[in-house]
Order: structure tokens, then C-alpha cells, then sequence
């Protein structure tokens, strides 16, 4: 990597840090495209140190940075402009910086819904969904689908609350989709995922050494595709199951890098060599392809 007078630089801030995937994945990116840029990571407390550090993406001309956990609610309040996606879901992951304007946006919905298209072709519009998971991540991909207005959607969490509260933030203006809360208890997983076209787990069940999400998955409908944002395994026992069971799947690493994607465009305005991003984080996590 040569470093010029021009090379433009990105973060990303977040504390812990070290474990974030994006370095490698942007830097990837930008070297195979040969952008002058380069992306590093920044650990950033919250509070005071938050403000100054959106200050300095002024002060210092980067050209933007990811926010991620535990930034991207509190760090809004700092921005010049939120992207309406992003305010809608209520966080932001990605800035840019045009010219000291800061612009907020939220690419997980969107990283989520375009890898789900790109990898198994499928349309929302019309289709049952359920869900498994409440918290953050399910948040902005729950915003995404609905937009693509499903007939139905179903979100299952460990706590019902949860998910009933997400439901009320969000039921009038999707006023139009069947929207309904339930447990994630024995008798949801026994069911299963009856009469459902995507089923999509967002909880962290399936990651390391946690347990699967173990779920019935007869009763899902014929052409159905099961969808997890769990990315190590890269093949969850959830997915394993489906994958068993003939249904498509969509993996977390595709989520993981469709939105990667979408900062790098919007930082860049060069369309993001997508394979590449994938490689790097299957290298740096020791996927064998
Ligand atoms: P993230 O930002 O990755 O979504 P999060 O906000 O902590 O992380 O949300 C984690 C999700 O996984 C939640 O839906 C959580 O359920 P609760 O809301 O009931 O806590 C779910 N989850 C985590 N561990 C779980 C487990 N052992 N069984 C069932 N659900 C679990």
C-alpha cells in the first residue's frame, strides 16, 4: 500500500474494536478497485469522546467512517443530516462527510435485503415472514422487510416484550402487513415455521459455541429460503438443517459484506467489488471456500 498526499482516509469507531471484520474487508476492497484511500480502525469511548470524535471526521477531512457498537444511536445527535432509512430504524452505521456536512445512514437493512435478493432471487413483496430475534440487528432488517411489504411477518423473541414493542414503534405505517409477536419458546421451535416463505434468524443462537436455533423447519412452504445473520460457522446448524432439508439460504457473511458495500459506495462512488470483500472476510476468519 502506498500512502500519497492524497490518500483519503476512513474509519471506522467503535469500542471494542479489534474484532470488526471492516478493516480488512474495506481495505480489500479499495486496494482491488486502486482507490486512493485507506480504512483504520478508531476505538472511541462514549460520551465527550464520541462528540470529538465526529468532530475530527471534520477537522481532519476524512471522508467517513462506520459506527458500530456501542456508537450508533448515541453518535445521531452529532450529525448534520439523517438519511430517512436511518431515522426510521432509529440508528446510524455509516457517515459520510461531504465538504464538513455530515450525513448519517443505516446500510444493515439494506446490506440485508439486496445480499438476500443476490443470493437466493427472492421477493418479499407478498410473502410470509417470520423472524427469530428482537435486538439490534433484527431491528433494521424488520425496517427493511417491511418496506418490501410481505403479507405477513412474524417475529419470535426470547422475551415477547421485545418484540411486541418493536411492533408497536412500527405497526402504523406498515399498517398493511399482519404483524404479530411471540415467544421463542418449545412450543414456537416445535411448530416451527409453518406456512412461512423466509425465515430468518437474527438472535445470536448458531454463533461459536452457542446453542442452534432449533427449529422445525417442515412446515416451511415449498421454495422457501432460510436466512441467518450468524457468520461464524459461515454454515449454522440452522442452515445446515435447511440446506438438508432442499431449501435455499441466504448466510450472515452476505449481510456482513452487501452493507460493507454500500458505505464503500457511498464513500467511493465506485461500485464495490463484492467477491473481494467476501474473500477477505472468509480468509481473515479461516473459511475454507
Ligand atoms: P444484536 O445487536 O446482535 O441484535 P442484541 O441487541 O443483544 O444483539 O440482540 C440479541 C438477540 O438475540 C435478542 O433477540 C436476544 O433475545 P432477548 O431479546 O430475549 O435477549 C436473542 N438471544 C440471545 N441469546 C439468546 C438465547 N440463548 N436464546 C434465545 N434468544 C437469544
Amino acid at each position: 500500500m502506498i500512502i500519497t498526499g492524497r490518500t483519503r482516509l476512513i474509519g471506522i469507531f467503535g469500542n471494542p474494536v479489534h474484532h470488526s471484520l471492516s478493516p480488512v474487508i474495506q481495505n480489500a476492497a479499495l486496494e482491488t478497485a486502486g482507490l486512493d484511500y485507506v480504512y483504520v480502525p478508531f476505538r472511541v469511548q462514549p460520551g465527550e469522546d464520541l462528540k470529538s470524535a465526529v468532530e475530527a471526521v471534520r477537522v481532519l477531512n476524512l471522508r467517513g467512517v462506520n459506527v458500530t457498537i456501542p456508537h450508533k444511536v448515541e453518535v445521531m445527535q452529532y450529525l448534520d443530516e439523517i438519511d430517512p432509512h436511518a431515522r426510521a430504524v432509529g440508528a446510524v452505521n455509516t457517515i459520510v462527510n461531504e465538504d464538513g456536512e455530515l450525513k448519517g445512514y443505516n446500510t444493515d437493512g439494506l446490506g440485508y435485503l439486496s445480499s438476500l435478493v443476490e443470493s437466493t432471487g427472492f421477493d418479499v413483496k407478498g410473502k410470509r415472514v417470520i423472524m427469530a430475534g428482537a435486538g439490534g440487528a433484527a431491528r433494521s432488517i424488520f425496517y427493511a422487510l417491511l418496506s418490501e411489504g410481505p403479507a405477513s411477518l412474524v417475529i419470535a423473541n426470547r422475551s415477547r416484550d421485545k418484540a411486541a414493542a418493536l411492533i408497536e414503534e412500527f405497526s402504523d405505517e406498515f399498517a398493511g402487513v399482519e404483524i404479530s409477536a411471540t415467544s421463542l419458546d418449545a412450543d414456537f421451535l416445535a411448530k416451527g415455521a409453518e406456512g412461512a416463505d423466509l425465515l430468518v434468524n437474527t438472535t445470536s443462537l448458531g454463533m461459536g459455541s452457542n446453542p442452534p436455533l432449533d427449529i422445525v423447519l417442515d412446515g416451511l412452504n415449498a421454495g422457501a429460503v432460510v436466512s441467518d445473520i450468524v457468520y461464524s460457522p459461515l454454515e449454522t446448524p440452522l442452515l445446515a438443517s435447511a440446506l438438508a432439508a432442499g431449501f435455499a439460504i441466504h448466510d450472515g457473511l452476505s449481510m456482513l459484506t452487501a452493507q460493507g458495500a454500500v458505505g464503500f459506495e457511498l464513500w467511493t462512488g465506485t461500485k464495490a467489488p463484492v467477491g473481494i470483500m467476501r474473500e477477505a472476510a472468509m480468509a481473515l476468519l479461516g473459511i475454507k471456500k
